[in-house]
C-alpha cells in the first residue's frame, strides 16, 4: 500500500503527465546529435580503454545508460531499498531532495547539527523549517507535537545517522518511533555511516532493521567508499518524482563512467572489509579508553575534542601538524562559537602506534609542555 506521501507525489507526477511534461530516462541512440560532447573529446580522452571519459549530458539527456540503471539496482539490493537515484554528490542529493519535496503546505524539521546541504535544501524548498536540539528526543517530541497540530500536509524530519562533526550516532529507533507516532516522514543522511556501520557497512538504518520504517535515506560515495556521488533511496514513486523535480539532478551533467566504475567497485569491496572495520573499532576503543580532556563520547571513527575558541583549537591543530599529523580544527561559524572542535578521523590504515603518538602529543600540548 502506498503512503500518503507517495500518493501525493504520484498525483504531482500525473499532473505533469497530463500536460505532456513527464520526464523519463531514455537510452541513447547510436548517432549522436544530442550530447554536449561538441568536440567528441569524451570519446578520445580514454581511447585505449574505449570507454567515454565524460557522460556528455544530464541523465535526462545523453548521460543515462543501462550501466547506471543496473548500478542503482545493485546499491538498492545492498541497502534493502525499493528504489534509488544516483546524484553527482551528497550535497546535490540533499539539496535536490528537500528543495523538490517541500511544498508550502509541508513542514521540515531538522536536527540542529544537520549538514549544510540539508539546511540549504530546506531553504530552497517552500516549506516552513524548524530545528530540534541535537539528538534530543524530548525536544523532538515537543516540536513534533506542536508542528503536527499546525502542519497542513506532510511533516518531514531529517537527521544524520552518524554526525559528521561530533561523531555521535542518532538514537534512530526512538526517532523512528516518534515519527510514526506523529505521522512524520523520516529522512536519514547516512553519509558517514556508509561502509562503516553494520556487519557489511550497510549503514545504521539497515543495521537496525529500520529500512521499511525510514521513508528516505541518502548514502554518499565520497567518504568511506573512496569515490564520489550519492544515492537517494526510497520508493519507486519518489525516484520518479526526483528525476522530474530535483533540479540538482535534472540540470547537471551526470557522473562519468569512470566514477560509476569506482562506485561499483566500492560496493563490491565494502562488504568484505570486515578486518578493516574490526581494526577501526580497536582504534576507537584505544582513544575512548584514554582520559583525553575534551574528548566527546563516540563509538565511530569521528573522534572530536572540544577545544573552545578558534585560537585555542587552531593552536592544538598546528601543534599536531608540526609533528606530521594531519588533524584539522573545526572553527566557528562552521560550529557554534564556544563549540570549536579538533576533529580526529580514524582510518583502517592508521596504526595503533600512530594513534598512541597522536594522543601523547595532545596530552603534552594540554599540559603545556609543547606550547
Ligand atoms: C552528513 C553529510 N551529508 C552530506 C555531505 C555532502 O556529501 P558530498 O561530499 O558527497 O557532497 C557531507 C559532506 O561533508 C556530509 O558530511
Amino acid at each position: 500500500m502506498s503512503s500518503p506521501l507517495d500518493s501525493d507525489l504520484k498525483f504531482r507526477l500525473l499532473c505533469r503527465e497530463e500536460r505532456g511534461l513527464l520526464r523519463k530516462l531514455k537510452k541513447n541512440q547510436p548517432i549522436d546529435f544530442s550530447s554536449n560532447d561538441y568536440l567528441g573529446l569524451s570519446r578520445r580522452l580514454n581511447e585505449p580503454r574505449n570507454s567515454p571519459s565524460g557522460s556528455t549530458g544530464s541523465r535526462l539527456l545523453t548521460g543515462h545508460s543501462d550501466y547506471i540503471d543496473s548500478l542503482e539496482e545493485t546499491i538498492c539490493r545492498f541497502h534493502s531499498a525499493e528504489a534509488g537515484l544516483i546524484f553527482n554528490s551528497g550535497y546535490d542529493a540533499n539539496l535536490g531532495l528537500l528543495a523538490s519535496l517541500g511544498s508550502e503546505q509541508d513542514t521540515i524539521l531538522l536536527d540542529s547539527q544537520i549538514h549544510a546541504s540539508m539546511r540549504d535544501g530546506a531553504k530552497l524548498s517552500r516549506s516552513p523549517t524548524y530545528f530540534f536540539r541535537h539528538n534530543d528526543i524530548n525536544h523532538l517530541e515537543n516540536r513534533l507535537q506542536a508542528l503536527r497540530a499546525k502542519c497542513k500536509n506532510h511533516l518531514f524530519v531529517a537527521v544524520e545517522s552518524l554526525y559528521s562533526m561530533s561523531g555521535d550516532l542518532a538514537p534512530l529507533k526512538e526517532i523512528v518511533q516518534l515519527c510514526e507516532q506523529y505521522n512524520a516522514y523520516l529522512i536519514v543522511d547516512e553519509a558517514h555511516a556508509t561502509g562503516i556501520i553494520g556487519e557489511q557497512g550497510e549503514g545504521l538504518v539497515s543495521h537496525q532493521g529500520l529500512q521499511k520504517r525510514v521513508a528516505i535515506r541518502v548514502h554518499t560515495f565520497g567518504k568511506a567508499l573512496g569515490s564520489h556521488g550519492a544515492i537517494v533511496l526510497g520508493s519507486k514513486i519518489l525516484r520518479n518524482f526526483l528525476l522530474n523535480h530535483a533540479h540538482s539532478f535534472m540540470y547537471s551533467t551526470a557522473l562519468p563512467p569512470a566514477s560509476l566504475c569506482s562506485i561499483e567497485d566500492a560496493y563490491r569491496r565494502v562488504p568484505l572489509l570486515t578486518a578493516e572495520r574490526t581494526h577501526l573499532r580497536g582504534l576507537i576503543e584505544q582513544i575512548q579508553t584514554l582520559d583525553l580532556p575534551g574528548l566527546l563520547t563516540s563509538e565511530t571513527p569521528i573522534q572530536s575534542l572540544l577545544i573552545p575558541g578558534n585560537e585555542a583549537v587552531r593552536k592544538a591543530a598546528q601543534c599536531l601538524q608540526d609533528h606530521g599529523f594531519d588533524v584539522r580544527p573545526i572553527l566557528s561559524p562552521t560550529v557554534r562559537s564556544g563549540e570549536e572542535i579538533l576533529r580526529i578521523c580514524l582510518h583502517a590504515f592508521n596504526t595503533k602506534e600512530e594513534l598512541q603518538m597522536l594522543i601523547s602529543l595532545l596530552k603534552n600540548h594540554f599540559s603545556g609542555a609543547l606550547t
